[in-house]
């Protein structure tokens, strides 16, 4: 009986450490979902046009303010950065605070999961 209850235990430790990883890295599904707050300005299919902000279709990856045919704020024509992960998530975070000057006009998501599932979704439009 004693066993049993260890072997159930330490079963049930290791499903939550797996569960904890997995959702670390960000559900695509759920970051379409969160995309909804980002649809009327941005695009994602491939060729796809550009409305208030540019096409995002492969923009994992690449350099920031490089999509042809659209105008671009100068802070982000010139910034430099690549998107990853990492740069996503902070300008993703408070656009304004990671780049004082683009003209992206929102506010931001503040919650990391969500950050991390949109980051998620956008790696998925290649
Ligand atoms: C109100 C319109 C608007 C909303 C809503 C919006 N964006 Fe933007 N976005 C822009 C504009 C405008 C730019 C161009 C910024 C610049 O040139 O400074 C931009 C730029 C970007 C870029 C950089 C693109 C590049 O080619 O370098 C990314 C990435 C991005 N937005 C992602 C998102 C995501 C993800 C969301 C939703 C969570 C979102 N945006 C919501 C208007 C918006």
């Amino acid at each position: 009986m004693k066993t049993n209850h260890w072997i159930t235990l330490c079963a049930a430790i290791a499903l939550s450490t797996s569960a904890s990883i997995a959702s670390a890295a960000g559900d695509a599904a759920k970051g379409e979902k969160v995309f909804k707050k980002c649809k009327a300005c941005h695009t994602v299919e491939e060729g796809g046009k550009n409305k208030i902000g540019p096409n995002l279709h492969n923009i994992v990856g690449a350099a920031a303010g490089q999509k042809e045919g659209y105008k671009y704020s100068k802070a982000m024509a010139n910034s430099g950065i690549t998107w990853d992960a990492e740069t996503l998530d902070a300008f993703l975070k408070k656009p304004k605070a990671f780049m004082k000057k683009t003209k992206m006009s929102f506010p931001g998501l503040k919650k990391e999961k969500d950050r991390q599932n949109v980051i998620a979704y956008l790696e998925t439009l290649k």
